[in-house]
Parts: structure tokens; sequence; C-alpha cells
């Protein structure tokens, strides 16, 4: 039997990234920040020159683009030579890149194998935009985090960084392909008012009584 699947998706600055890591602690399953994955794109095709524009390039250089896609402790990684990438992935010019780079179908279905691949031999909690309605469309374990737009904005300048929030949700909720939707049978979770601890009980509770059905 397939490993369980637990799609956390919502907007930009949802809390998803706080909230998906500490679920996947309690349950013991591996986090896996889809996020960084686009992220890692935008940031190799700016540091090579190329615009998010140039689609058939970009689709053409996938294959060949040195990122490795894996696994470190319990959370997922990206590599570029070695070096596992981390502020790379908040700068700024990838902030304002990435939705466009993550609306390319090809950028999409190639990283779409690579997400499935990690609940091929373990249990993951997953966090993105697409993860419950294109992902993971069977698993039980739909959750769609969301908070009010003064909330969301308000924690990420609380983070201290550039980032038009708006902007991206607005590219990623009108993109033809997986766009940010919530799943017909995800749970809603209004975090606007709740703290991380109520969000992540509300989630863990729901996997746990579902698992045990
Ligand atoms: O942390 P934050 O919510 O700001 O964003 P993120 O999860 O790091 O995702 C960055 C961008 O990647 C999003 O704005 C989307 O354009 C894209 N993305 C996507 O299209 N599909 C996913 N499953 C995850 C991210």
């Amino acid at each position: 039997m397939k490993p369980p699947a637990i799609a956390i998706d919502g907007p930009a600055a949802s809390g998803k990234s706080t909230v998906a890591k500490l679920v996947a602690k309690e349950l013991g399953y591996t986090f896996i920040n889809t996020g960084a994955m686009y992220r890692a794109i935008a940031w190799y095709l700016h540091e090579h020159g190329i615009s998010p524009s140039e689609t058939e390039k970009i689709t053409a250089l996938l294959p060949d683009i040195p990122l490795e896609f894996g696994k470190e402790d319990s959370h997922s990684t990206v590599l570029y030579a070695g070096d596992v990438l981390t502020h790379q992935l908040t700068d700024p010019a990838v902030n304002e890149s990435v939705s466009i780079v993550a609306a390319i179908p090809e950028v999409r279905t190639f990283l779409l194998r690579k997400q499935r691949e990690y609940n091929r031999t373990e249990a993951v909690v997953m966090e993105g935009r697409d993860i419950g309605s294109v992902v993971f469309p069977d698993t039980p374990f739909k959750y769609f985090v969301t908070a009010s737009p003064e909330v969301r904005a308000a924690r990420r300048a609380a983070q201290g960084l550039t980032d038009s929030i708006a902007e991206r949700d607005k590219n990623d909720a009108s993109r033809a392909c997986a766009p940010l939707a919530q799943a017909p049978d995800a749970l809603l979770i209004d975090t606007s008012h709740m703290t991380v601890e109520e969000v992540v009980n509300r989630i863990t509770q729901d996997v746990r009584a579902k698992l045990s059905h």
C-alpha cells in the first residue's frame, strides 16, 4: 500500500510552511516544500540570465539543469553543485520571477514527477499550491490553509522579506496550468485568528481520525 500523502495548499505567506513542518514532525513524516523546487528553477534561470519568458529555451534546458532534489534528515532539499540552496531561494529576484516560471506547463510536468517520487516509499507532508488538486488528487488528506490578505502581508513583512505576495497570488490563481485552488474535498482552515499550534492540532487530529477508520 502507498504511504500516506498529506497535501497542504494555500496562498503566499498563509503560514503553510510553518504548519506543514510541524505536522510532519508530529506525524514522523517527511516534509516536502514544493515552492522551494519552483524557486530553485527560477533562481537557476536568473543566475544564467535566462528570462522566464524564454519558454522554449527553458523547456529544452530542463532535463540538463544541474539541480538535485533530495532529502536531508526529514525534509526535502535542493542542491546545486553539491551545496544546499537556502537564502538564494528567497532572493527578491526569485520572488519576482517564480510565479511566472511556475506557470510554464513543462516546468510543472518536470517537477510533478519528482514530487510524486518522494511519496513512492515514504509518508510525506507536501506543501504547495496544487498538491491536493494535481499532485495527489486521490489522497484523503487535503488541507487548504489561508489567512486574510492583511494578516499574510504582515506575516511576510515580519520575516523581513521583500515580496509582492498579492502579485504572486494573482499569477498563481489565474494561470491555466494547475492554478492555486482549493480542492473540493479539502478542509479549509482560515488561520487569521488561530495560533500555529491550533492549526497543527486541527490537521493532525483530522489525519489521525482518518487513519484510524
Ligand atoms: O512561501 P510562499 O507561500 O511565499 O511561496 P512558496 O510556497 O515558496 O512558492 C513560491 C511560488 O512557487 C508560488 O508563488 C508559486 O508561483 C510557485 N508554486 C507553484 O506554482 N506550485 C507549487 N506547488 C508550489 C509553489
